[in-house]
Protein backbone atom coordinates (compact mmCIF):
# COMPACT_ATOMS: atom_id res chain seq x y z
CA UNK A 1 0.00 0.00 0.00
CA UNK A 2 1.68 3.15 -0.98
CA UNK A 3 1.20 7.11 0.79
CA UNK A 4 0.08 10.17 -1.61
CA UNK A 5 3.60 12.46 -1.77
CA UNK A 6 2.60 16.23 -1.99
CA UNK A 7 4.48 18.89 -3.54
CA UNK A 8 3.75 22.59 -2.45
CA UNK A 9 4.58 26.06 -2.84
CA UNK A 10 5.98 27.35 0.75
CA UNK A 11 5.96 31.58 0.23
CA UNK A 12 3.05 33.72 -1.86
CA UNK A 13 2.63 31.27 -5.13
CA UNK A 14 4.65 30.64 -8.07
CA UNK A 15 7.39 29.06 -6.75
CA UNK A 16 8.01 26.81 -9.79
CA UNK A 17 5.58 24.16 -8.79
CA UNK A 18 4.53 23.10 -12.29
CA UNK A 19 8.38 22.97 -13.24
CA UNK A 20 9.05 20.29 -10.28
CA UNK A 21 5.96 18.77 -11.19
CA UNK A 22 6.86 17.90 -14.49
CA UNK A 23 10.39 16.35 -13.35
CA UNK A 24 8.92 14.21 -10.70
CA UNK A 25 6.29 12.79 -12.96
CA UNK A 26 8.33 9.95 -14.59
CA UNK A 27 8.16 8.79 -10.53
CA UNK A 28 4.47 8.61 -10.37
CA UNK A 29 1.80 7.18 -11.75
CA UNK A 30 -0.82 9.42 -10.69
CA UNK A 31 -0.55 13.41 -10.17
CA UNK A 32 -3.69 14.84 -8.80
CA UNK A 33 -4.50 18.28 -8.22
CA UNK A 34 -6.66 19.16 -4.58
CA UNK A 35 -7.55 22.79 -4.81
CA UNK A 36 -7.37 25.87 -6.17
CA UNK A 37 -8.11 26.83 -10.08
CA UNK A 38 -7.49 28.88 -12.65
CA UNK A 39 -6.18 31.56 -10.47
CA UNK A 40 -2.97 29.10 -10.43
CA UNK A 41 -0.85 29.56 -13.78
CA UNK A 42 2.13 26.60 -13.65
CA UNK A 43 4.92 27.31 -16.13
CA UNK A 44 6.46 23.97 -17.82
CA UNK A 45 9.47 24.86 -20.36
CA UNK A 46 10.87 22.01 -22.73
CA UNK A 47 12.02 21.91 -25.90
CA UNK A 48 12.14 25.56 -26.20
CA UNK A 49 8.68 26.01 -25.84
CA UNK A 50 6.39 26.70 -22.83
CA UNK A 51 3.61 25.38 -21.43
CA UNK A 52 1.30 27.55 -18.83
CA UNK A 53 -1.31 25.30 -17.35
CA UNK A 54 -3.87 26.46 -14.86
CA UNK A 55 -6.52 23.82 -13.60
CA UNK A 56 -4.77 20.80 -15.35
CA UNK A 57 -2.48 18.78 -13.50
CA UNK A 58 1.40 19.61 -14.74
CA UNK A 59 2.04 15.45 -15.00
CA UNK A 60 -0.48 15.77 -18.34
CA UNK A 61 2.59 16.37 -20.75
CA UNK A 62 3.58 12.48 -19.63
CA UNK A 63 1.18 10.38 -21.83
CA UNK A 64 1.65 7.56 -19.83
CA UNK A 65 0.70 8.77 -16.32
CA UNK A 66 -2.48 9.48 -14.89
CA UNK A 67 -3.89 13.37 -13.80
CA UNK A 68 -6.56 13.74 -11.62
CA UNK A 69 -8.77 16.83 -11.00
CA UNK A 70 -9.82 16.42 -8.13
CA UNK A 71 -12.84 17.29 -5.63
CA UNK A 72 -11.38 20.29 -4.09
CA UNK A 73 -10.79 22.32 -6.84
CA UNK A 74 -12.60 24.31 -8.74
CA UNK A 75 -13.03 24.05 -12.40
CA UNK A 76 -14.02 26.73 -14.96
CA UNK A 77 -15.59 25.12 -17.97
CA UNK A 78 -14.72 27.44 -20.63
CA UNK A 79 -11.36 28.09 -19.40
CA UNK A 80 -11.05 24.18 -18.96
CA UNK A 81 -11.54 23.99 -22.46
CA UNK A 82 -8.93 26.64 -23.74
CA UNK A 83 -6.20 24.52 -21.83
CA UNK A 84 -7.30 21.24 -23.54
CA UNK A 85 -7.27 23.26 -27.02
CA UNK A 86 -3.81 24.35 -26.41
CA UNK A 87 -2.38 20.94 -25.24
CA UNK A 88 -3.90 19.73 -28.26
CA UNK A 89 -2.44 22.21 -30.15
CA UNK A 90 0.78 21.23 -29.10
CA UNK A 91 0.18 17.04 -30.05
CA UNK A 92 -1.29 16.07 -26.37
CA UNK A 93 -4.72 14.58 -26.21
CA UNK A 94 -5.82 15.83 -22.36
CA UNK A 95 -9.07 13.12 -23.28
CA UNK A 96 -6.66 10.19 -23.17
CA UNK A 97 -5.34 10.42 -19.51
CA UNK A 98 -7.06 13.22 -17.13
CA UNK A 99 -9.87 12.30 -15.10
CA UNK A 100 -12.16 14.96 -13.14
CA UNK A 101 -13.89 14.65 -9.73
CA UNK A 102 -17.81 14.59 -10.08
CA UNK A 103 -17.66 16.43 -6.95
CA UNK A 104 -15.29 19.37 -7.99
CA UNK A 105 -17.27 22.85 -8.11
CA UNK A 106 -17.88 24.19 -11.33
CA UNK A 107 -17.01 28.40 -11.25
CA UNK A 108 -19.88 30.22 -13.43
CA UNK A 109 -19.70 33.30 -15.55
CA UNK A 110 -21.51 35.10 -12.43
CA UNK A 111 -19.08 33.91 -9.80
CA UNK A 112 -16.60 35.69 -12.34
CA UNK A 113 -18.76 38.66 -12.09
CA UNK A 114 -19.00 38.40 -8.49
CA UNK A 115 -14.92 38.36 -7.99
CA UNK A 116 -14.70 41.58 -9.64
CA UNK A 117 -17.71 42.98 -7.56
CA UNK A 118 -16.41 42.23 -4.60
CA UNK A 119 -12.99 43.47 -5.43
CA UNK A 120 -14.86 46.88 -6.66
CA UNK A 121 -16.94 47.29 -3.62
CA UNK A 122 -13.55 46.43 -1.39
CA UNK A 123 -12.45 49.57 -2.88
CA UNK A 124 -8.68 50.36 -1.36
CA UNK A 125 -8.70 47.20 0.38
CA UNK A 126 -9.22 45.28 -2.29
CA UNK A 127 -7.71 41.63 -2.17
CA UNK A 128 -5.95 42.08 -5.55
CA UNK A 129 -7.72 38.57 -7.23
CA UNK A 130 -7.36 36.90 -9.66
CA UNK A 131 -10.57 37.49 -10.65
CA UNK A 132 -11.80 34.17 -11.80
CA UNK A 133 -14.11 33.56 -9.97
CA UNK A 134 -12.36 31.62 -6.98
CA UNK A 135 -13.57 33.55 -3.59
CA UNK A 136 -17.74 33.42 -5.14
CA UNK A 137 -17.48 29.68 -6.67
CA UNK A 138 -16.04 28.24 -3.00
CA UNK A 139 -18.28 31.05 -0.64
CA UNK A 140 -21.40 28.88 -2.40
CA UNK A 141 -19.81 25.34 -1.97
CA UNK A 142 -19.60 26.09 1.81
CA UNK A 143 -23.25 27.72 2.03
CA UNK A 144 -24.30 24.37 -0.01
CA UNK A 145 -25.66 26.38 -3.15
CA UNK A 146 -23.02 25.57 -5.68
CA UNK A 147 -23.10 23.09 -8.72
CA UNK A 148 -20.56 20.25 -9.06
CA UNK A 149 -18.94 18.92 -12.35
CA UNK A 150 -21.33 16.11 -11.80
CA UNK A 151 -24.55 17.91 -12.07
CA UNK A 152 -24.02 19.19 -15.86
CA UNK A 153 -25.35 15.36 -16.64
CA UNK A 154 -28.33 16.40 -14.51
CA UNK A 155 -31.94 16.85 -16.59
CA UNK A 156 -32.46 19.99 -14.15
CA UNK A 157 -29.10 21.61 -14.82
CA UNK A 158 -29.84 24.66 -16.30
CA UNK A 159 -32.90 25.43 -13.93
CA UNK A 160 -30.29 24.96 -10.93
CA UNK A 161 -27.47 27.27 -12.75
CA UNK A 162 -30.23 29.82 -13.64
CA UNK A 163 -31.36 29.51 -10.28
CA UNK A 164 -27.74 30.50 -8.41
CA UNK A 165 -26.89 33.19 -11.88
CA UNK A 166 -29.93 35.19 -10.04
CA UNK A 167 -29.13 35.58 -6.88
CA UNK A 168 -25.61 36.29 -8.16
CA UNK A 169 -27.05 39.01 -9.95
CA UNK A 170 -29.09 40.35 -7.18
CA UNK A 171 -25.94 40.36 -4.57
CA UNK A 172 -24.10 42.18 -7.76
CA UNK A 173 -27.19 44.82 -7.60
CA UNK A 174 -26.72 45.03 -3.73
CA UNK A 175 -23.40 46.15 -4.66
CA UNK A 176 -24.32 48.25 -6.97
CA UNK A 177 -22.18 46.57 -9.72
CA UNK A 178 -22.09 48.56 -13.26
CA UNK A 179 -22.92 45.09 -14.77
CA UNK A 180 -23.76 46.71 -18.47
CA UNK A 181 -19.68 47.66 -18.57
CA UNK A 182 -18.58 44.28 -17.26
CA UNK A 183 -16.48 42.05 -19.73
CA UNK A 184 -15.07 38.95 -19.39
CA UNK A 185 -11.91 38.13 -22.05
CA UNK A 186 -13.61 41.19 -24.09
CA UNK A 187 -17.18 39.61 -23.67
CA UNK A 188 -20.30 40.80 -22.06
CA UNK A 189 -21.79 38.58 -19.41
CA UNK A 190 -24.28 36.99 -21.61
CA UNK A 191 -21.65 36.67 -24.77
CA UNK A 192 -19.67 34.45 -21.97
CA UNK A 193 -22.23 32.76 -20.52
CA UNK A 194 -22.80 31.35 -24.48
CA UNK A 195 -19.27 30.39 -24.90
CA UNK A 196 -19.43 29.09 -21.15
CA UNK A 197 -22.60 26.74 -21.65
CA UNK A 198 -21.35 25.17 -25.13
CA UNK A 199 -17.63 24.41 -23.19
CA UNK A 200 -19.44 21.69 -20.39
CA UNK A 201 -19.95 19.74 -23.96
CA UNK A 202 -15.61 19.78 -24.03
CA UNK A 203 -16.00 18.59 -19.94
CA UNK A 204 -18.52 15.65 -21.16
CA UNK A 205 -15.43 14.64 -23.07
CA UNK A 206 -13.90 13.46 -20.38
CA UNK A 207 -13.93 10.33 -17.92
CA UNK A 208 -15.54 12.21 -14.51
CA UNK A 209 -15.01 9.93 -11.67
CA UNK A 210 -15.37 9.92 -8.01
CA UNK A 211 -11.97 10.47 -7.38
CA UNK A 212 -11.79 9.69 -3.61
CA UNK A 213 -12.03 5.86 -4.88
CA UNK A 214 -10.22 6.21 -7.65
CA UNK A 215 -6.96 7.62 -5.61
CA UNK A 216 -7.53 5.04 -2.78
CA UNK A 217 -7.97 2.54 -5.18
CA UNK A 218 -4.72 3.58 -6.71
CA UNK A 219 -2.77 3.77 -3.57
CA UNK A 220 -3.74 -0.04 -2.56
CA UNK A 221 -2.92 -1.48 -5.16
CA UNK A 222 1.08 0.08 -4.65
CA UNK A 223 0.33 2.92 -7.70
CA UNK A 224 2.73 6.21 -6.78
CA UNK A 225 0.29 9.06 -6.24
CA UNK A 226 1.48 12.46 -6.48
CA UNK A 227 -0.86 15.63 -5.15
CA UNK A 228 0.16 19.24 -6.94
CA UNK A 229 -0.65 22.00 -4.96
CA UNK A 230 -1.62 25.56 -5.94
CA UNK A 231 -1.06 28.69 -4.21
CA UNK A 232 1.51 28.56 -1.35
CA UNK A 233 0.94 27.84 1.94
CA UNK A 234 0.77 31.80 2.73
CA UNK A 235 -1.89 32.43 1.02
CA UNK A 236 -3.88 29.64 2.98
CA UNK A 237 -7.38 30.35 3.95
CA UNK A 238 -6.53 29.45 7.89
CA UNK A 239 -2.97 30.64 8.12
CA UNK A 240 -2.03 32.96 5.77
CA UNK A 241 -2.59 36.67 5.92
CA UNK A 242 -6.44 36.62 5.95
CA UNK A 243 -8.29 38.36 4.39
CA UNK A 244 -5.26 38.52 1.94
CA UNK A 245 -5.14 35.04 1.00
CA UNK A 246 -7.23 32.87 -1.47
CA UNK A 247 -10.02 30.71 -0.59
CA UNK A 248 -8.53 27.00 0.03
CA UNK A 249 -6.63 24.96 2.19
CA UNK A 250 -3.31 25.30 0.43
CA UNK A 251 -1.36 23.68 3.16
CA UNK A 252 -0.81 19.88 3.59
CA UNK A 253 -4.19 19.68 5.10
CA UNK A 254 -6.10 20.07 1.93
CA UNK A 255 -4.88 17.34 0.13
CA UNK A 256 -7.11 14.99 2.61
CA UNK A 257 -10.00 16.92 2.29
CA UNK A 258 -9.59 18.15 -1.79
CA UNK A 259 -8.70 14.36 -2.62
CA UNK A 260 -10.30 11.48 -0.04
CA UNK A 261 -7.17 10.68 1.40
CA UNK A 262 -7.05 9.85 5.26
CA UNK A 263 -3.77 11.60 6.91
CA UNK A 264 -2.45 8.50 7.65
CA UNK A 265 -2.06 8.20 3.81
CA UNK A 266 0.38 11.02 3.21
CA UNK A 267 3.97 10.00 2.69
CA UNK A 268 6.53 12.30 1.53
CA UNK A 269 5.70 16.80 1.88
CA UNK A 270 8.30 18.53 -0.99
CA UNK A 271 8.20 22.06 -0.60
CA UNK A 272 9.26 24.15 -3.53
CA UNK A 273 10.68 27.47 -2.25
CA UNK A 274 12.29 30.42 -4.39
CA UNK A 275 15.79 31.35 -3.46
CA UNK A 276 14.15 35.26 -3.17
CA UNK A 277 10.63 35.93 -2.15
CA UNK A 278 7.74 36.80 -4.30
CA UNK A 279 4.11 37.92 -4.04
CA UNK A 280 1.27 39.16 -6.24
CA UNK A 281 -1.71 40.93 -5.16
CA UNK A 282 -2.15 42.42 -1.79
CA UNK A 283 -1.20 42.27 1.61
CA UNK A 284 1.78 41.98 3.96
CA UNK A 285 5.00 41.25 2.73
CA UNK A 286 8.34 41.91 5.40
CA UNK A 287 10.82 41.15 3.39
CA UNK A 288 9.95 43.58 0.04
CA UNK A 289 12.33 45.12 -1.52
CA UNK A 290 11.14 48.68 -3.17
CA UNK A 291 14.96 49.82 -4.46
CA UNK A 292 17.23 48.84 -7.23
CA UNK A 293 17.76 44.96 -5.72
CA UNK A 294 14.21 44.49 -5.76
CA UNK A 295 13.36 45.94 -9.93
CA UNK A 296 16.49 43.71 -10.69
CA UNK A 297 15.01 40.49 -9.05
CA UNK A 298 11.62 40.94 -10.84
CA UNK A 299 13.48 41.93 -14.07
CA UNK A 300 16.20 38.82 -14.26
CA UNK A 301 13.27 36.74 -13.07
CA UNK A 302 11.12 37.56 -15.21
CA UNK A 303 8.53 37.85 -12.08
CA UNK A 304 5.18 38.28 -13.97
CA UNK A 305 2.08 36.90 -12.95
CA UNK A 306 1.58 33.46 -15.55
CA UNK A 307 -2.17 34.06 -15.01
CA UNK A 308 -2.67 37.48 -15.07
CA UNK A 309 0.21 39.00 -16.60
CA UNK A 310 0.56 41.62 -13.21
CA UNK A 311 4.83 42.30 -12.28
CA UNK A 312 5.32 40.53 -9.15
CA UNK A 313 5.99 42.06 -6.10
CA UNK A 314 10.05 40.87 -4.95
CA UNK A 315 11.77 40.97 -1.64
CA UNK A 316 14.80 38.35 0.09
CA UNK A 317 13.89 34.89 1.36
CA UNK A 318 11.59 35.00 4.84
CA UNK A 319 12.78 32.71 7.45
CA UNK A 320 9.99 32.99 9.91
CA UNK A 321 7.34 32.54 7.44
CA UNK A 322 9.12 29.76 5.20
CA UNK A 323 9.18 27.41 9.07
CA UNK A 324 5.48 28.35 9.54
CA UNK A 325 5.04 26.87 7.06
CA UNK A 326 7.30 23.78 7.35
CA UNK A 327 5.59 23.52 10.32
CA UNK A 328 1.40 23.55 8.93
CA UNK A 329 3.00 21.14 6.30
CA UNK A 330 4.80 19.15 7.57
CA UNK A 331 7.55 19.70 4.72
CA UNK A 332 10.59 16.56 4.58
CA UNK A 333 12.36 18.27 1.76
CA UNK A 334 12.92 21.15 -0.07
CA UNK A 335 13.49 21.83 -3.90
CA UNK A 336 15.13 25.71 -4.13
CA UNK A 337 14.42 27.28 -7.54
CA UNK A 338 15.15 30.48 -9.82
CA UNK A 339 19.00 30.55 -7.54
CA UNK A 340 20.29 31.80 -10.95
CA UNK A 341 18.28 34.79 -10.88
CA UNK A 342 20.72 36.64 -8.33
CA UNK A 343 24.20 34.81 -9.99
CA UNK A 344 25.21 38.61 -10.34
CA UNK A 345 24.39 39.77 -7.06
CA UNK A 346 27.39 40.97 -4.51
CA UNK A 347 25.52 40.24 -1.86
CA UNK A 348 22.39 37.98 -0.57
CA UNK A 349 20.23 38.48 2.20
CA UNK A 350 18.26 36.27 4.48
CA UNK A 351 15.57 38.14 6.70
CA UNK A 352 16.15 35.25 10.12
CA UNK A 353 13.46 36.98 12.23
CA UNK A 354 11.19 40.18 12.65
CA UNK A 355 11.66 43.06 14.86
CA UNK A 356 7.94 43.80 16.24
CA UNK A 357 7.54 46.54 18.91
CA UNK A 358 11.54 46.61 19.95
CA UNK A 359 11.20 42.97 20.61
CA UNK A 360 12.73 40.09 18.12
CA UNK A 361 10.46 37.26 17.59
CA UNK A 362 10.63 34.70 15.07
CA UNK A 363 6.74 34.00 14.90
CA UNK A 364 4.17 35.42 12.61
CA UNK A 365 1.79 37.99 14.45
CA UNK A 366 -2.25 37.64 14.72
CA UNK A 367 -1.92 41.42 13.52
CA UNK A 368 0.49 40.13 10.52
CA UNK A 369 -0.82 42.85 7.98
CA UNK A 370 -1.16 45.57 10.23
CA UNK A 371 2.14 45.92 12.93
CA UNK A 372 5.35 47.51 11.66
CA UNK A 373 7.90 44.38 10.93
CA UNK A 374 11.26 44.86 10.73
CA UNK A 375 13.32 42.22 8.93
CA UNK A 376 16.52 41.30 10.58
CA UNK A 377 18.75 39.90 8.04
CA UNK A 378 21.85 37.88 7.76
CA UNK A 379 24.05 38.38 4.75
CA UNK A 380 25.50 36.03 2.37
CA UNK A 381 28.07 36.82 -0.70
CA UNK A 382 26.82 36.22 -4.27
CA UNK A 383 28.45 33.45 -6.44
CA UNK A 384 29.07 35.86 -9.13
CA UNK A 385 28.94 33.34 -12.36
CA UNK A 386 26.83 31.75 -14.66
CA UNK A 387 25.25 28.39 -13.40
CA UNK A 388 24.37 27.68 -17.12
CA UNK A 389 25.67 24.00 -18.21
CA UNK A 390 26.13 22.63 -13.99
CA UNK A 391 24.65 19.27 -13.82
CA UNK A 392 26.40 17.83 -10.59
CA UNK A 393 25.08 19.70 -6.73
CA UNK A 394 28.89 19.66 -6.26
CA UNK A 395 29.77 21.76 -9.04
CA UNK A 396 27.53 24.65 -8.22
CA UNK A 397 29.43 27.55 -6.60
CA UNK A 398 30.55 26.98 -3.02
CA UNK A 399 28.60 30.62 -1.96
CA UNK A 400 25.15 29.11 -3.54
CA UNK A 401 26.05 25.88 -1.76
CA UNK A 402 26.33 27.64 1.70
CA UNK A 403 23.11 29.59 0.74
CA UNK A 404 21.13 26.68 0.97
CA UNK A 405 23.16 25.12 3.83
CA UNK A 406 22.46 28.12 5.44
CA UNK A 407 18.53 27.65 4.63
CA UNK A 408 18.53 23.55 5.79
CA UNK A 409 20.27 24.62 8.82
CA UNK A 410 17.93 26.90 10.15
CA UNK A 411 14.80 25.30 8.82
CA UNK A 412 15.98 21.65 9.75
CA UNK A 413 14.81 20.55 6.36
CA UNK A 414 17.11 19.13 3.83
CA UNK A 415 17.23 20.56 0.46
CA UNK A 416 16.57 17.69 -2.29
CA UNK A 417 17.89 19.60 -5.82
CA UNK A 418 18.13 22.81 -6.81
CA UNK A 419 16.36 24.21 -9.96
CA UNK A 420 18.49 26.56 -12.04
CA UNK A 421 16.75 27.59 -15.06
CA UNK A 422 13.09 27.35 -16.44
CA UNK A 423 13.84 24.47 -18.22
CA UNK A 424 12.81 21.11 -17.18
CA UNK A 425 16.30 19.32 -17.49
CA UNK A 426 17.89 22.01 -15.38
CA UNK A 427 17.08 20.67 -11.85
CA UNK A 428 20.19 19.53 -9.93
CA UNK A 429 19.76 16.88 -7.51
CA UNK A 430 22.27 16.42 -4.34
P1 LIG B 1 4.16 27.90 -10.13
O1 LIG B 1 2.88 28.65 -10.07
O2 LIG B 1 4.67 27.58 -8.76
O3 LIG B 1 4.11 26.68 -10.99
O4 LIG B 1 5.22 28.89 -10.77
P2 LIG B 1 5.00 29.86 -12.05
O5 LIG B 1 5.02 29.06 -13.27
O6 LIG B 1 3.84 30.76 -11.84
O7 LIG B 1 6.27 30.81 -11.92
C1 LIG B 1 7.56 30.30 -11.92
C2 LIG B 1 8.32 30.94 -13.08
O8 LIG B 1 9.70 30.73 -12.89
C3 LIG B 1 7.99 30.34 -14.41
O9 LIG B 1 8.10 31.33 -15.41
C4 LIG B 1 9.05 29.28 -14.59
O10 LIG B 1 9.31 28.98 -15.96
C5 LIG B 1 10.23 29.95 -13.96
N1 LIG B 1 11.21 29.05 -13.32
C6 LIG B 1 11.02 27.90 -12.63
N2 LIG B 1 12.18 27.45 -12.12
C7 LIG B 1 13.13 28.33 -12.48
C8 LIG B 1 14.53 28.42 -12.23
O11 LIG B 1 15.14 27.61 -11.54
N3 LIG B 1 15.18 29.50 -12.77
C9 LIG B 1 14.54 30.44 -13.52
N4 LIG B 1 15.25 31.45 -13.99
N5 LIG B 1 13.22 30.38 -13.77
C10 LIG B 1 12.54 29.34 -13.25
P1 LIG C 1 0.07 29.52 -8.40
O1 LIG C 1 -0.56 28.16 -8.25
C1 LIG C 1 0.44 33.57 -6.85
C2 LIG C 1 -3.16 35.39 -5.14
C3 LIG C 1 -3.77 36.55 -5.90
C4 LIG C 1 -4.39 37.32 -4.76
C5 LIG C 1 -4.87 36.22 -3.83
C6 LIG C 1 -6.33 35.85 -4.01
O2 LIG C 1 0.39 29.89 -9.78
O3 LIG C 1 1.21 29.64 -7.45
P2 LIG C 1 -7.76 34.60 -5.88
O4 LIG C 1 -7.75 34.70 -7.36
O5 LIG C 1 -7.44 33.25 -5.36
O6 LIG C 1 -9.01 35.17 -5.28
O7 LIG C 1 -6.58 35.60 -5.39
O8 LIG C 1 -4.06 35.08 -4.11
N1 LIG C 1 -2.97 34.15 -5.94
C7 LIG C 1 -1.80 33.72 -6.39
N2 LIG C 1 -0.56 34.27 -6.30
N3 LIG C 1 0.28 32.36 -7.44
C8 LIG C 1 -0.93 31.78 -7.50
O9 LIG C 1 -1.11 30.53 -7.94
C9 LIG C 1 -2.05 32.48 -7.01
N4 LIG C 1 -3.37 32.24 -6.94
C10 LIG C 1 -3.92 33.27 -6.28
O10 LIG C 1 -2.78 37.29 -6.58
O11 LIG C 1 -3.40 38.05 -4.07
MG1 LIG D 1 2.04 30.45 -10.83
Amino acid sequence: MSKVDVLLGLQWGDEGKGKIVDVLTPEYDVIARFQGGPNAGHTIEFGGIKHVLHIIPSGIFHEHKMNVIGNGVLVEPYIFQQEVQALASKGVNATKNLYLSKKAHLILPSHRMLDAANEQAKGNAKIGSTLKGIGPAYTDKIARSGLRIGDIMASDFRERYELLKCQHLQTAHTLKFDLAAFRIDNMTLEEYEQKWLASLETLKKFELINSEYFINKCLDEGKKVLAEGAQGSMLDIDFGSYPFVTSSNTVTAGVCSGLGVAPSRIGRVMGIIKAYCTRVGAGPFPTELFDETGRLLCEIGHEYGATTGRSRRCGWIDIPALRYACMLDGVTDFFVTKSDVMNDFDEIKMCTAYQIDGKITDQLPFEFNTVEIKPQYVSFKGWKQSLAGISKYDDLPQNLRDYVSAIEQVTGVNVRAVSISPDRKDVIFK
